[in-house]
């Protein structure tokens, strides 16, 4: 087993926005079912962001409850890593905005952009700031609106989406044996264009004419990306398992994007878990996308699932493509 990075996850917070889409209201605008949605993804409904919300308050809300869940206060923090695809603003980042919002006055803050697997990699660059004794309280958050980049014509791609948010607060180890044992990420970017918004960037900037081809909404090539998922996630256990020398049955939990069921299905027959091991809420809040993992580590916390000591794995495959895994002992 390589070396373990000393770092712990001292709180963690979440925050779902209130109104809640069911497949029906799907079903009043597009030619979908509830029975299309539900066997294909999962999904039975998802959040929705009010006019009011946006990145950064979901992100505020969520970054609050982790600070306090750390039992610190906004001052104590030093890095804010907000991973999100839907940014407030082109620029500035949306961390920006959080750290206001928060008053974490003594903050750096910064977004990474890896889509629905920015969290990991936040986790990661906030590791190694950690390790380097760069930093002492990094808050990460996962949070993302997407129903504002969504094309509510599109029913391979709108059905499948939600708001929501999610953070952690990474501090250094506090007993020996803590700390991330393994952790991965990869690119392929000649998939760039399989999960993208195609408009409203340097390339091609917002015109009367990207907006009347709807180029500013997020499109999918949904099949292309399935098939990609079900053998990175594969391949991502299989790596894991061999790096850490642990087998399936010594993780307490596996938590998987929240993208498919069948994607996060085909990941526990890989590792044969039993059902209660791998976390699933897609049913609730669909994909949202950098937000899920911190949203679904949150609640599995909250609900006394994880203890201190328990080995957990978490996985996610997203635009760029992109993709990350890691293994923590909590
Ligand atoms: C999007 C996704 C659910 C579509 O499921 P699928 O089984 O691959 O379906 P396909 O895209 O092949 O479409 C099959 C048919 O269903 C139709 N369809 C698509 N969305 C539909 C909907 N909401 N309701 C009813 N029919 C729908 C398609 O038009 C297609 O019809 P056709 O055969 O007449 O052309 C699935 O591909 C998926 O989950 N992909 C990965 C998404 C993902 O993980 N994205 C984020 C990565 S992090």
């Amino acid at each position: 087993m390589s070396d373990i990075i000393p770092v712990r996850f001292a709180g963690t917070g979440s925050y779902l926005p209130e109104e809640v889409l069911g497949n029906d209201y799907f079903e009043k605008i597009l030619d979908t079912s509830d029975e299309w949605i539900a066997t294909r993804t999962g999904i039975r409904e998802r959040r929705r962001a009010s006019k009011d919300e946006n990145t950064s308050i979901l992100s505020a809300n969520a970054g609050r409850a982790a600070i306090e869940d750390a039992g610190l206060t906004p001052e104590d923090i030093d890095v804010i890593i907000l991973a999100t695809a839907t940014p407030d603003h082109p620029f500035p980042s949306t961390a920006a905005f959080v750290q206001s919002h928060l008053g974490c006055v003594n903050a750096a803050a910064f977004d990474v952009g890896a889509a629905c697997s920015g969290f990991l990699h936040a986790c990661w660059i906030a590791a190694g700031q950690l390790q380097a004794g760069m930093a002492t309280n990094v808050l990460v958050i996962g949070a993302e609106t997407l129903s504002r980049f969504l094309d509510y014509k599109e029913r391979g791609v709108c059905i499948l989406m939600g708001d929501g948010a999610g953070a952690v607060v990474m501090t250094k180890a506090e007993r020996e044996g803590q700390g991330i044992l393994h952790a991965t990420l990869g690119c392929d970017g000649t998939k760039a264009k399989h999960i993208w918004i195609p408009a409203g960037g340097a390339a091609l900037p917002s015109s009367e004419t990207t907006v009347a081809e709807r180029m500013h909404y997020m499109q999918m090539k949904g099949r292309d990306v399935f098939k990609f998922a079900v053998v990175k996630m594969t391949s991502l256990i299989d790596e894991a398992m061999e790096k850490t020398g642990l087998s399936p049955d010594d993780l307490k939990m596996v938590i998987p994007h929240q993208s498919n069921l069948r994607i996060i299905e085909a990941a526990r027959e890989r590792l044969g878990l039993p059902a209660e091991k791998i976390a699933v809420n897609i049913e609730k809040y669909g994909n949202t996308s950098a937000a899920s993992v911190p949203i679904t580590f949150d609640e599995a916390r909250r609900a006394g699932k994880l203890a201190s000591g328990d080995k957990i794995m978490l996985l996610a495959i997203g635009a760029g493509l992109t993709w990350g895994s890691m293994v923590f002992e909590l």
